[in-house]
Order: C-alpha cells, then structure tokens, then sequence
C-alpha cells in the first residue's frame, strides 16, 4: 500500500470528522464562511488533500476521488443548509420582535430652496426696482424680425451671426419665428406697446446654439432700457454703475469699453474689477496668477449703449425727441461670478448635493 494511499484515505477520514460538527452552534455569516474556508477554500483541509490525487494508485483513483467529491458535496450543502437556517432565525426574530421602535427619531425633512439662478434673478430685480424700473415680460418663441431686423441687424447680415439660432417651423412652413436668442426684445415689445417714458426690465430664458464649459444651448439673461427725453450715456453710467454697487460692494471698480451691438450706438461693454482676485486691494501677485480673470484684473459682465435711432423708428418712436439707453447681460454668468462656480453646466443639471452648497 502506498503511503500517498495511506495519507488519502487518513485525511478524507479527518475532513469527514472535522466537517461534521462544523457549522453547528455558529451564529454569524461570517463564522460559518471562516468554517467553509478551513475545508474547502483556497488552502482548506480537503482542497490540500485533493493534491494528492496524482501519486494515487491508478486502480483506486476513480473510486477515491468520487469519494473526495461526494464529501465536498456533503459540505457544501451542510454549508447552505446552515446559511439558510442563520437567514431564517434572523427573519424570525424580525417578525416575532417589537413591531415598531416608536420612540426612533424620526427622518428629517430637508427643507428646500430657491435655485441659485432663481436667487441671482431675485437680486438683480430688487437693484433695478429700487431704481425705478418696470418688470415685463416677452415671448420665449418670438418673430426673428424682434429679435434682429427690428434691432438693425441687416437681413441675413454676418451680425445674426453672432446669436447662432433655433429656427421654430411653423404650420406653413414659414422660417419667421425663432427662440429668442436674446431678450433684447423686450424692447420692440415695450415700444410697440406703450408710449415713453419707460424703463423696463426683462428677466428669462434665451436659445442660442452654442455649448461649451461656460455656453449653454438655454441660458438666462436680463435685459433693461429706459426711453425718456434727454437721456444721455451719463445716465447709462450712473444707473450701471450703481448696479454693479448694490449687487458686489461699493469699493468695486467698472469701466466701459466701445463696443458693436446692431441695436446701439454708442455701443460698450462693462468690466467690473474681478471679484476673486479683487485687484483694487494691490496685491499684484494674486492678479497675475488670477485664473477667473487670467490675470487681467477686469471681468466684462455686460454689453450696453444708447439705443439706436433705427430702433426707435421700427417702432414708431421719434429719434430727434426721445433717447433712450439699454444693456443686457447673462445672469448665468453674474451667478457664476457670484458663487464661484466654473462651469455653466452645474447650474442646470440639478444636482442637489450641489446646488445645496451655494
Ligand atoms: N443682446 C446682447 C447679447 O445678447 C446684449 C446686449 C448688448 C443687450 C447691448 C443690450 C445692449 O440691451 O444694449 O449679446
């Protein structure tokens, strides 16, 4: 007799002893799985055992080796059997214990809150109300002639191109209707309505087809004008700078630059001093490595000018008696100057765990 015979045959006789009482009086998952582990894992008892097969003698291979299996099949089951017994006594005690602990604390109820671009529109209507404007409201699907030609932008002039359009088909087939790419419009839609003077601002959802980290396709913007005799750009300068007061602090700085909008003449833009790296404060080090403002000191946040005479003629309005001055800006971007946040994205994904940081 061999003595890998001999060995096998004392082995099997070993696990079979060892796995008899194994998995009884265990009480956790995990025990009965470190049990399983010690016979049949990786390195267990039987699995070592089963090395052996090789030196056996051929004749008793078959009837051994069926021998080895049968008692893995043994173990294997009195392994479930013993899982499922663990699984069920849980169950048990589930059902048969205290049905409901009433003196747990109860689930919090989250209290919910404006979205940050909400709060931005919220703010931006509370500076230009103090000030003396009107809020009105314009079609988010308007007629592409109040959203360029009324505005002087020449038919099919490389300007549209700056608003790259969502054109709307209507029953006939017509291409005269747009989503509004700006609210610009507002203007066309006052004037037409109601005599100067006026001064209104418009706040809402506009189209362009644009999409990148700081362009989305939908995007918010607010746009404001005034009509009245004698307005000059002097008054476009008080009421913006003011503006840029109230909303980010008296000690922050504002230019303008020339700039081409069809709809004005003269024409700028707005920077205001950068709100991260706040330039005004001397320290040259920290606006040279500024990344918001690459470095430059200055943000522009809006476009503005003296509304131009073609616009007061497309809707009826006398350009030698009344001026009128205008400017327009994304409150996307004033909300993202003002939360720091980088990418437009995060503003429309809703994403709680976000929005409940700004
Ligand atoms: N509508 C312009 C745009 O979307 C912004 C703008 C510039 C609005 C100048 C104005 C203005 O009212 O006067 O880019």
């Amino acid at each position: 007799m061999s003595d890998a015979l001999e060995r096998f045959e004392k082995g099997l006789r070993e696990v079979s002893e060892a796995s008899a009482g194994a998995f009884t009086g265990r009480s956790t998952e995990q025990a009965l799985r470190d049990e399983n582990a010690k016979l049949v894992g990786p390195n267990g008892q039987l699995t070592q055992l089963m090395k052996l097969m090789r030196e056996l003698p051929a004749d008793r291979r078959k009837d051994l080796g069926q021998q080895a299996n049968a008692l893995k099949a043994e173990i294997q089951a009195a392994f479930e059997g013993a899982l499922d017994r663990l699984a069920r006594a849980a169950r048990e005690a589930e059902l048969t214990g205290p049905a409901l602990d009433p003196t747990l604390p109860g689930r919090g109820v989250r209290r919910g809150r404006l979205h940050p671009l909400t709060r931005t529109i919220h703010q931006l209507v509370d500076v230009f109300v103090a000030l003396g404007f009107d809020v009105e409201d314009a079609p988010e699907v308007d007629y592409a002639s109040n959203c360029f030609g009324k505005l002087g932008f020449p038919p099919d002039h490389p300007a549209t191109d700056m608003q790259d359009s969502f054109f709307v088909e209507r029953p006939g087939g017509e291409l005269d209707t747009v989503l509004r790419t700006h609210t610009t419009t507002v203007q066309i839609h006052q004037m037409l309505k109601r005599p100067p003077p006026m001064a209104v601002i418009c706040p809402g959802a506009v189209y362009r087809r644009d999409d990148d980290a700081t362009h989305s396709p939908m995007f918010a913007q607010i746009d404001g004008f005034a009509v009245d005799e004698g307005l000059t750009f002097a008054h476009l300068k008080g009421v913006l700078t003011a503006f840029v007061r109230r909303l980010f602090g008296d000690e922050v700085p504002v230019r303008f630059r020339p700039s081409y909008f069809p709809f004005v003449e003269p024409g700028g833009e707005l920077d205001m001093g950068c709100v991260f790296c706040r330039p005004w404060e001397a320290d040259a080090e920290r606006t040279r490595a500024c990344r918001v403002c690459k470095g430059t000191g200055w943000m522009e946040i809006l476009g503005c000018g003296m509304i131009h005479p073609v616009v007061f003629e497309a809707v009826g309005i006398d350009p030698t008696r009344y001026t009128g001055f205008a400017f327009g800006m994304g409150i996307d971007r004033i909300s993202m100057l003002r939360h720091g946040v980088s990418n437009i994205r995060l503003l429309y994904e809703n994403d709680a765990r976000f929005l409940a940081r700004l």
